[in-house]
């Protein structure tokens, strides 16, 4: 049941939170006749770093989108942004008419494998859902989250979990501790459907822990038993990912380099801030031209909101 009362008067504020796939498996390919032909089956250990979009929604007469922010200009403020159709189908589950001013400053390269326009579709359905006061049923609002994009789950979760389905299966992941990451994207958009699309060779097997690992080298040592399943794909379609990865191996303290989703970003994993914070500096003196942040692995999305970061 979806219950609507007044709207909220004051704005509303989300961040779409970096998804990062410490591991993807990609385990099977849906046949024809079936729910999400031709999708991909996935096995894959998400987490979320704690760099993110910001958006804002406030009261208004109709819907609106404003875009700001470093990679504002990658993206088309037309009428089929996730953002805005995320909002029409919001109010439509609601029903209710979707008024709202939305702000979003864009932090996030785009077309990157971090769930950047996932993470944002998934803060404005919270976003929403706080200022029109609505609380739409779960299992429909989670329907509407997987129709908007198969990483949408995922994001409006905001946990470390173990994804599998096409992106909608969800479970705990295992207790993981707490570490950080270095994100670099080489500035290269890379659309998902191109990646899946190249990717060759036999599926995998789903990847279960038997056991928490006891720290972060421990991590480190059993996500390098595993892998990202896109990444060779993702190199060959862009090479530049290779010297990305590379990059990062070089840089003190640094314990994996893996690419995230469908790439082109790739992640460094360590074990401190500092180690974080040099590393990043090495890689933008190396090349100034790439993307490149350091943000602490983040396991509760809700527990860390309004944090620093
Ligand atoms: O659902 P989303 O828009 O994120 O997916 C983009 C594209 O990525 C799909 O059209 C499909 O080609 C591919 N994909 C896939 N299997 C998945 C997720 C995405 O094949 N599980």
């Amino acid at each position: 049941m979806t219950t609507a009362m007044t709207e909220s008067d004051a704005v509303v504020t989300e961040t779409a939170w970096a998804k990062i796939n410490l591991t993807l498996h990609v385990t099977g390919r849906r046949p024809a006749g079936v729910a999400a032909a031709g999708y991909h089956e996935l096995d894959s250990l998400i987490v979320f770093a704690g760099i993110g979009d910001e958006l804002t929604f406030s009261p208004a007469e109709d819907l609106s989108l404003e875009l700001a922010g470093p990679f504002a200009s990658a993206l088309e403020p037309c009428a089929d942004n996730l953002v805005l159709s995320s909002a029409r189908r919001l109010a439509e589950l609601a029903g209710i008419a979707p008024r709202a001013a939305i702000r979003l400053t864009k932090r996030l390269p785009v077309a990157a494998g971090i769930g950047g326009g996932s993470a944002d579709a998934a803060a404005c359905l919270r976003g929403l859902s706080r200022l029109w006061r609505i609380a739409p049923d779960s299992a429909a609002l989670e329907r509407l989250a997987l129709e908007l994009g198969a990483d949408v789950p995922v994001c409006l979760h905001g946990r470390a979990c173990i994804v599998s389905g096409i992106g909608d299966v969800m479970e705990p992941a295992p207790p993981l501790p707490p570490a950080w990451l270095v994100l670099v994207n080489p500035r290269r958009p890379l659309a998902t459907p191109a990646v899946f699309g190249a990717r060759r060779g036999p599926f995998s097997r789903p990847d279960r822990w038997d056991r928490a690992p006891a720290g972060v080298g421990d991590l480190a040592a059993r996500l390098a038993g595993a892998r990202n399943d896109l990444e060779q794909a993702a190199c060959e379609l862009v090479p530049e990912i290779g010297t990305v990865l590379s990059a990062l191996k070089e840089t003190p303290g640094c314990l994996l380099a893996r690419m995230s989703g469908s790439g082109a970003t790739c992640f460094g994993l360590y074990e401190t801030a500092a180690a974080a914070g040099g590393a990043a500096a090495m890689v933008r003196a190396r090349r100034d031209a790439w993307w490149v942040e350091p943000a602490p692995m983040i396991l509760d999305a809700s527990a860390w909101a309004g944090r620093e970061t």
